[in-house]
């Protein structure tokens, strides 16, 4: 019998610094049940589960099993207590075999031939759930579906009652996570139970009992399966208010500035990620891109921007065809790029902020003649950008990395705006930033559509799309699902789109 009958978590809260992860929350589940936990990217999700796997201490907030409070001061205290968790990002170590992977740390091996055990564990795990796997592979070798199986039976041979999966879906192929899901089904049967984290409303809908949704860092809705659908998830998730919009100048919408013509672009690991998109992009205008991370975003915005080559389909920048994968040519025609890895990918963190602030642009005139940097020009536009955008800083030569988020997203946005682009490609420009500085942020973007600039903001956040859009496409799985204006959105309507619904 699993030694996990209930768990309770209770009145969690958790901060880091001024963002609050988590908030007064309440979870419960039993034995032989799944439960979904449903919520937006950054909801606080992702910290609900390192607190019960030991990983965060919580703020506020006690956790019960059986009706027995418990300490988790770590990962060893949570699998002691029959607790594991598999991460969104899977833990193995590449060059080890499956068998090795398992082996490692497994405390309760016998001294001699700790291998012939762990095998015969293996079998056994894999034969009682289904669990396909082949002990002796290296783990380089094997598909994300394999390698998660590998994660399953390490947390069985460990003993977890209670298996929490974070987005678990979001790497394999549908077929794969249909597989995973019987597997999840035999578990509950034997009496374990699951918290399965995902932000795909069919996904809960079709595999849990019972559903809690997290919102902004709060429990906003509790209910069993049988009494919701999916707009009813929709409207927990994204909340029932569409804020209302920043002002905007009142100009139209001008000429073709980007056009896209059925576009096709493969993923990193070779999969379709975009397929078969068709869009254009007007002057003074705002285009939106709602939908889940993961379903082809990136893609389409490495493919705009040069990083990525498309197997089909053509990207036309004010009447010129764009050369693939070449950046500096998206950049002569006047696209730049506000990334969504702003740390890896938009500053250097140890130069100077001067430095930072003509990245791109430093072979150019004024900042370069004769090929020689010339420092005093950089430091004094340094200075411009500094005080324009609000960016909080001791001076123009701090080094970049000591800047906050947010204030280093203000610098990175007053680059690429102030460059004087035809298309600004803005992908999560606000996550991570704190309320004003992300306010700041989006009346930045909306000066630039007033004066003519051409904008596509790639948002999970409803709210920021309803703020700033003049347009908002739908995307899943590589498509779009349909495109809304102001007078014909809801949320409802964005949330069945979101998950796959045509418009
Ligand atoms: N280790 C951390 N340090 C600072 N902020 C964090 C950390 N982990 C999460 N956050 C912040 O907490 C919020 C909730 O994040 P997370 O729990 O990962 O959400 P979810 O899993 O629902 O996407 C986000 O604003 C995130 O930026
Ligand atoms: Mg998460």
């Amino acid at each position: 019998m699993a030694r996990i009958q209930s768990l309770e978590m209770r009145g969690i809260s958790k901060s880091f610094l001024e963002v609050k992860a988590n908030r007064d929350i309440n979870l419960s589940i039993h034995a032989g049940e799944i439960l979904g936990l449903l919520g937006e990217n950054g909801a606080g999700k992702t910290t609900l589960m390192n607190i019960l796997y030991g990983l965060y201490l919580p703020d506020e907030g006690d956790i019960l099993v059986n009706g027995e409070p418990i300490r988790l001061r770590g990962p060893k205290d949570s699998m002691r207590a029959g607790i594991g968790m598999i991460h969104q990002h899977f833990m193995l170590v590449d060059k080890h075999t499956v068998l090795e992977n398992i082996a490692l740390g497994f405390d309760e091996a016998p001294f001699f031939f700790p291998h012939r055990a762990i095998r015969k564990k293996i079998e056994q795990l894999s034969d009682q759930y289904g669990l396909r796997i082949n002990p002796d592979k290296p783990v380089w070798n094997l598909s994300a579906g394999e390698q998660q199986r590998v994660e399953i039976i390490k947390a069985l041979s460990r003993n977890a009652d209670l298996l929490i999966m974070d987005e678990p879906t979001s790497v394999l192929t549908p077929q794969e996570a249909d597989e995973l899901f019987e597997i999840l089904r035999k578990m509950i049967l034997q009496g374990h139970s699951v918290i399965l984290i995902s932000h795909k409303l069919e996904e809960i809908m079709s595999i849990c009992d019972r559903v809690m949704v997290l919102r902004k860092g709060c429990l906003s809705g509790e209910a069993s399966i049988e009494d919701v659908d999916k707009g009813k998830l929709a409207e927990m998730m994204i909340g029932r208010q569409i804020a209302a919009a920043y002002d905007k100048a009142d100009v139209k919408p001008g000429g073709t500035v980007l056009d896209i013509q059925d576009l096709h672009v493969d993923s990193d690991r070779g999969l379709p990620a975009v397929r078969g998109l068709s869009v254009q992009i007007h002057s003074s205008e705002i285009l939106g891109i709602a939908g889940v991370s993961g379903n082809g975003q990136q893609e389409l915005v490495e493919t705009i921007t040069g990083l990525r080559q498309p197997l089909k389909g053509s990207v036309t920048m004010m009447g010129q065809p764009l050369k693939h994968v070449n950046a500096r040519d998206a950049h002569t025609l006047g696209i730049t790029h506000v990334p969504e890895e702003r740390i890896k990918f938009g500053i250097v963190p140890n130069l100077p902020l001067y430095e930072n602030s003509v990245l791109k642009q430093h072979r150019d005139a004024p900042y370069s003649s004769w090929l020689r940097m010339d420092y005093p020009v950089i430091k004094n536009h340094a200075g411009d950008l500094v005080n324009s955008f609000q960016v909080d800083t001791p001076s123009v030569n701090a080094r970049m990395k000591n800047l906050s988020g947010g204030n280093i997203q203000k610098l990175i946005l007053g680059r690429e705006i102030s460059s004087g682009p035809n298309l600004l490609i803005a992908a999560h420009p606000t996550y991570g930033l704190d309320v004003g500085a992300a306010e700041y942020v989006r009346k930045q973007i909306i000066a630039l559509r007033d004066k003519g600039g051409s904008v596509l903001l790639v948002s999970e956040d409803l709210d920021e799309l309803f703020m700033v859009c003049d347009r908002i496409a739908v995307m899943f799985e590589g498509e779009f699902m349909g495109e809304l204006t102001p007078d014909t959105w809801t949320i409802e309507k964005i949330g069945l789109m979101m998950a796959g619904s045509h418009g």
